[in-house]
């Protein structure tokens, strides 16, 4: 049983098949965290929680028989506000008396099989006997609130999922301030904290960095998670590599305001917090109502980085990504938006469609400009009709023609968004997000629509499925291109106000779960000005999210390396381009570490390259499933060379490899050896361009020799080279 309860001593103790985590009962009912790290055997876990004497000014509670307890030192299992733990709280709750002292004690517990669904927010699901939970009831005495943590173990994976249930059992309303999903107290701060940061066209930069004494975080306050900061933080225990040593990975299910706070007190103990972020939050619970947070993932790795990111990446398909998509082949697509942003007419997208299918592409996607008075972005967002001008004879002729070339269509929409030149505006002003009395500010010339509103959604689903049941689409790219300001809601009372964000993103969560309920066929693919709502919350409706938009194959190199960090190869949408700054073959090897499609007019290829696109997409079929479901690892980091980059996939067999070596810029020396990873040492492999034999142990200990007139570096910047080994049968 992956959860054990040791009646005697009190402790919970939830093991994966990499990780422990312990809790303690301690007097007075205080929850103790004792433990998380390697997987321990059944032992005595008591002693951790003691982190020396406390001082003088620490606060203790008199009823605790033992010197050394302070809820100022302890590591605490669930921080909150006010009641002897000055470190920064998880929970923090004002009740009717004004004040936000809270203190939460230990009441009950329940461990039973499965995973619980959260209601409204996306979540991590499980088959029977894949994943068993604890919940545990802990009481706010004074307020009579009650927060129940789930803590649910997926014993195979070395994950957990962790959240906070909210419910009001007091007479009175009360406010909640901060309702972290979970903490974590770490007796060490000898970490380095990793995150992704960037912005438009420049996402996921990995940054890698010592924690400091105080608090350090990374925050969205833009109502959506963002390009600038990726809710994911991993800590790296002294030592870590990309493949040896200690790594815990932290992700926040969410796609709204988030917080990853990290405290590191005086003691040199280290508190992780990830939840909603509390600025600009305050829920209102009356008696009898219930609030429930967004879920955190924990992930444990005795194996590196590359160990943490290949359990995510192993993880999120079987658990969080609920479309039929996630683990079935996609539809090989082309998108129109580069080739030709606003100006396309039917015509031309069956061109694109005819050109298209005789490389092997399989879906053309028609983006922004279809509907409405769409000519350029400065209006008709909201207008979800087809504008018949460009598409003469409507959607189903111009899908009827595509479809008869033997290529599926997809379709763009922005549905949370409205353009104050729209009939959707001129009809319903107050339904863009504005604070009474204050302009609303524009951003891409559109403003935001109040997704907290039922009839606002409702509208923009009805608009939606009219055009989507009526016509044969295969696949939806979904559109988010600002950030929320002057953040109010009409709908909302004063004091229920600070509830706007949290309540934007459970309205979002509505609206995908509708769609792709209705359509649970249709292949989602999530956008937001490219990876800018690139999160795992996403990932739940959208089993694929393009990851940027900048299509530059070197750019891109760093911002597909830094999304590996915590998502599959799998979900991040990528395409060749007409890009100039490297050739065809080194923007499909980079594409190919993703979903893998093409962005550009195919009307005007060259002969030579519609044969080389027609052999990357054989390229493409054949090693789709290594791809998919092998082991990736990051050899050669873009953050940490600037000359080349290399990249390995290994099939769950061993018996496949597939290294691709990219030059960014000329190096200083033209000799290179790639030791590569994963490999079975007692295997032998066949070099499939040279015919050379390797064994697998000489492949990973020495290396494979790049140089020579095979590296790309003899032929410049931007080139690349792919190499695929395979398996003897037998030993040579
Ligand atoms: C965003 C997306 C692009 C494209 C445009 C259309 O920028 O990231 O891929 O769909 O919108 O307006």
């Amino acid at each position: 049983m992956p959860i054990l309860f040791d009646e005697k001593q009190k402790i919970f103790k939830l093991d994966t098949k990499t990780s422990t985590y312990a809790i303690l009962i301690y007097q007075e009912n205080y929850l103790v965290h004792l433990y998380y790290g390697a997987r321990l055997p059944d032992c005595n876990l008591k002693p951790l929680m003691y982190r020396g004497r406390f001082d003088s000014l620490s606060p203790y509670n008199p009823k605790v028989e033992d010197p050394l307890f302070s809820p100022d030192i302890s590591p605490m299992e669930y921080s909150t506000n006010g009641a002897g733990d000055f470190r920064i709280s998880a929970f923090s709750v004002q009740g009717a008396a004004g004040n936000t002292v809270t203190d939460l004690r230990y009441v009950s517990h329940k461990i039973y099989n499965g995973k619980p669904k959260l209601p409204g927010l996306p979540a991590t699901f499980a088959k029977e006997g894949e994943a068993q939970t604890l919940e545990l009831e802990t009481l706010d005495a004074v307020t009579g609130v009650k927060v129940f943590l789930l803590y649910t173990v997926f014993e195979n994976y070395g994950v957990m999922a962790r959240s906070v249930r909210v419910e009001n059992q007091g007479d009175s309303p009360v406010m909640l301030q901060r309702v972290y999903s979970a903490c974590v107290d770490l007796p060490a701060m000898d970490y380095e904290m990793v995150h992704l940061y960037g912005r438009w066209n420049k996402e996921n930069s990995l940054a890698c960095h010592p924690l400091m004494h105080g608090i350090q975080s990374i925050r969205s306050k833009r109502g959506m998670t963002s390009a600038n900061h990726n809710p994911f933080v991993a800590l790296k225990s002294p030592h870590c590599s990309e493949e040896s040593g200690e790594a815990y990975g932290f992700h926040l299910v969410y796609s709204g305001n988030f917080a990853i706070d990290i405290e590191c007190d005086t003691r040199e103990f280290s508190r992780l917090l990830l939840g909603i972020n509390p600025e600009d939050f305050c829920w209102k619970l009356e008696p009898g109502e219930a609030f429930v947070s967004p879920e955190a993932i924990l992930v444990y790795s005795q194996e590196g980085l590359g160990g943490m990111s290949r359990t995510l990446h192993k993880f999120y398909p079987e658990h969080l990504m609920r479309s039929e998509w996630a683990k079935k082949k996609r539809p090989l697509l082309i998108n129109s938006w580069e080739a030709a942003y606003f100006n396309f007419d039917d015509d031309k997208l069956v061109e694109f469609a005819e050109k298209a299918k005789e490389l092997g592409i399989e879906l053309l996607v028609m983006d922004d400009g279809w509907f409405g008075n769409r000519n350029d972005d400065h209006r008709a967002l909201g207008d979800w009709y087809v504008n018949e001008k460009k598409l003469k004879g409507g959607l189903s002729s111009l899908i009827k023609r595509v479809n008869d070339l033997g290529v599926q269509f997809g379709i763009w929409y922005e549905p949370e968004m409205i353009n104050p030149d729209s009939d959707l505006y001129r009809a319903h002003p107050d339904w863009a997000i504005r604070a009474p009395g204050r302009e609303h500010s524009l951003s891409r010339y559109q403003c935001v629509l109040d997704m907290t509103r039922q009839e606002v959604r409702d509208n923009i689903f009805r608009q939606m499925y009219d055009v989507i049941s009526q016509n044969n689409i295969a696949y939806i790219k979904w559109d988010c291109n600002r950030h929320i300001t002057e953040a109010a809601s009409v709908a909302l009372p004063p004091d229920r106000q600070g509830e706007f964000f949290h309540r934007y993103v459970l309205g979002v969560y509505d609206l995908m779960d509708r769609i792709t309920t209705a359509f649970p066929h249709i292949l989602l693919e999530n956008c937001s000005s490219g990876g800018g709502r690139f999160d795992p919350g996403m990932l739940y409706y959208s089993p694929q999210i393009w990851a940027s938009d900048n299509t530059d194959p070197i750019e891109r190199l760093s911002i597909q390396f830094g999304a590996s960090l915590c998502y599959p190869i799998s979900s991040m949408g990528a395409h060749v381009s007409a890009n100039p700054r490297a050739g065809l073959a080194t923007k499909a090897a980079v594409a190919m570490c993703g979903t893998f499609g093409y962005e550009l007019d195919p009307r005007k290829m060259t002969e030579e390259e519609k044969e080389a696109v027609k052999a990357q997409v054989a390229q493409y079929h054949r090693d789709y499933d290594l791809i998919r479901s092998g082991d990736f690892y990051r050899l050669v980091s873009p953050a940490e060379n600037s000359f080349h980059c290399e990249w390995e996939f290994v099939s769950t067999d061993k018996r496949e490899v597939l290294l691709t070596s990219v030059i960014m810029r000329q190096p200083p020396h033209n000799f290179y050896i790639q030791k590569l990873a994963g490999l079975d040492p007692d295997l032998y492999y066949r070099d499939e361009d040279t015919g050379e034999v390797y064994s697998g142990a000489l492949l990973m200990h020495g290396g494979v020799n790049l140089s020579g007139e095979n590296w790309p570096i003899s032929r410049g910047d931007g080139h690349s080279l792919t190499k695929r080994f395979l398996a003897l049968s037998r030993q040579p």
